[in-house]
């Protein structure tokens, strides 16, 4: 853990995401770090708050989402020291005097920009940062997603931060990255040997990446409206994990050795036409239905929503490498929200074997990998065995590792680790512009024929694994996904 002194400066500090994720990551390196003396997290906001009050609104943010039996009083007091606050017009130049003036005489300290604010206002912050003189060589900015809504947008993002930051200071954040089930994937990957000689298109049947979630739109109605599941969960998380699972081993871990190994999966990644985004993609969007048996809204009749808009909560997709380790696979893609079960997963399901002489008791015989982010994180390898006794008939049986068990100490929430990688300047774990921009022009062509199409987004019942559609997609290739094999 870093002891360095920073000056860690949070746009959009009351909102939603530092206050279930920010702020409570940052307590817990706090309160887990031996030295802090240097550390200070700056809130900016709009509204005009006293330090006092910021603390007080950090406070209830942090009760909410730590878990309690990590909250104490005592830490809590400890990092509410480090806690200060700047009201600001992010729009407006002459207000970054202000926060010029708190970090007056701190210039060769770490200075971390963390812009979890609508992109809308990436450009404007950068540059009035840049015009008030704020940016020293020490400085990083962290920029969140959405990051653009479309490659021409996110470009010009882009464009812009580039002229105020260098590249080696641009932190692009993806969480799924930070998460400890996917830095695993490489280490399974890249610290065995086991795997690596199975892993392509010889001895793997097909690639299954899920993220379901049971929560709706919640309180971001109108925002999520104007994104939709392409766009909020394909062009980064999914892609990512795609590219982790697909990628080449990389010389080092060095940060460009690691992504440049990812921009090639995604160069490699066949475009869509017209006519492979109506056969291999799904897009859905919940109706009324229900969740553990409790009723919940259909995306229509939620808060914000346009009426009778089209924006999707459900997307799958066929994917397909045109690399020699993947050529052939499929690489099966799925998100939702209202789904039956909260789930993020990755399935690597092999091959049968080239000459069976055993019979299985049932079924087709199973060789699969499923590697677990959610809800819990862990390992599984499903394999058959002989079924006891006399006979030489073959079953599924399974090694199954679970992490919490395993590693016993408490996980670091994925916010946590990236918030550290940034200020120890550590890029592996973000994206590189190159890497955003190959994703936005993947995903651009099925934006564009979702637009155009008279066809609206299928819909499914809240509480299950989306439009019938999405398990015809992979029917038609013999396969089924994994909850439903
Ligand atoms: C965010 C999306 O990036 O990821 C949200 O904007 C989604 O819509 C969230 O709910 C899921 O993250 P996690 O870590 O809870 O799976």
């Amino acid at each position: 853990a870093t002891s360095d002194a920073f000056d860690f400066i949070l746009f959009g500090g009351s909102g939603d995401l530092a206050m279930r994720k920010l702020l409570p990551a940052l307590y817990y390196r706090h309160r887990d770090t031996a030295d802090t003396a240097g550390w200070r997290v700056i809130g900016i906001g709009r509204h005009a708050l006293s330090r006092e009050e910021y603390v007080a609104l950090a406070l209830d943010g942090c009760r909410q989402h730590v878990t309690p039996r990590d909250f104490s009083d005592a830490a809590w007091s400890a990092f509410a020291e480090c806690l200060d606050y700047v009201q600001l017009d992010a729009g407006q130049v002459a207000h970054y005097a202000a926060l010029g003036t708190k970090l007056k005489d701190c210039e060769t300290r770490i200075r971390v920009f963390y812009l979890a604010t609508a992109p809308s206002l990436f450009t404007a912050i950068c540059e009035n940062l840049g015009t008030a003189g704020l940016v020293t060589a020490n400085s990083r900015v962290v920029l969140e997603k959405p990051l653009g809504r479309d490659q021409r947008s996110a470009r010009e993002i882009n464009d812009n931060v580039g002229r105020i930051f260098e590249e080696r200071q641009i932190f692009r954040i993806d969480h799924y990255l930070g998460k400890e089930a996917v830095q695993n994937l490489m280490a399974l990957r890249f610290g065995n040997v086991l795997f690596e000689p199975l892993w392509n298109r010889n001895w793997v049947r097909d690639v299954q990446i899920t993220i379901a979630e049971t929560v709706g739109v919640e309180s971001r109605g109108d925002f999520y409206d104007s994104i939709g599941a392409l766009r909020d969960m394909v062009q980064n998380h999914l892609l990512q994990l795609l590219c982790i699972v697909a990628m080449e081993p990389p010389a080092s871990i060095d940060a460009d050795m690691v992504r440049n190994e990812k921009l090639k999966v995604l160069h490699s990644l066949r475009p869509f036409s017209a006519d492979d985004v109506a056969n291999r993609t799904v897009r859905g969007q919940y109706r009324s239905g229900a969740i553990r048996k409790q009723p919940v809204p259909g995306y229509l009749e939620e808060e914000g929503i346009a009426s009778g808009s089209r924006t999707e909560t459900f997307v799958a997709i066929k994917a397909e490498l045109d690399n020699w380790r993947w050529a052939g696979v499929p690489f099966y893609l799925r998100t939702g929200k209202r789904m039956q079960e909260r789930l993020a997963e990755i399935v690597i399901n092999f091959r049968g074997v080239p000459h069976p002489i055993l019979q299985a008791t049932s079924g087709e015989p199973v060789n699969r990998l499923v590697i677990s982010l959610q809800p819990d994180e862990g390992l599984r390898l499903d394999m058959m065995a002989k079924v006891a006794g006399q006979s030489m008939d073959i079953q599924p049986i399974f090694l199954d590792v679970a992490l919490s068990e395993t590693y016993r100490a408490r996980q670091w929430d994925a916010y946590e680790r990236l918030i550290i990688d940034v200020i120890e300047g550590k890029l592996t774990l973000f994206m590189r512009r190159d890497e955003q921009d190959a994703a936005w022009q993947w995903v651009e062509p099925i934006m564009q024929a979702w637009e155009r199409s008279a066809q609206p987004p299928k819909s499914y019942p809240a509480g299950t694994w989306g439009p019938t559609a999405a398990s015809a997609l992979i029917a038609r290739d013999g396969h089924a996904w994994h909850e439903e094999s």
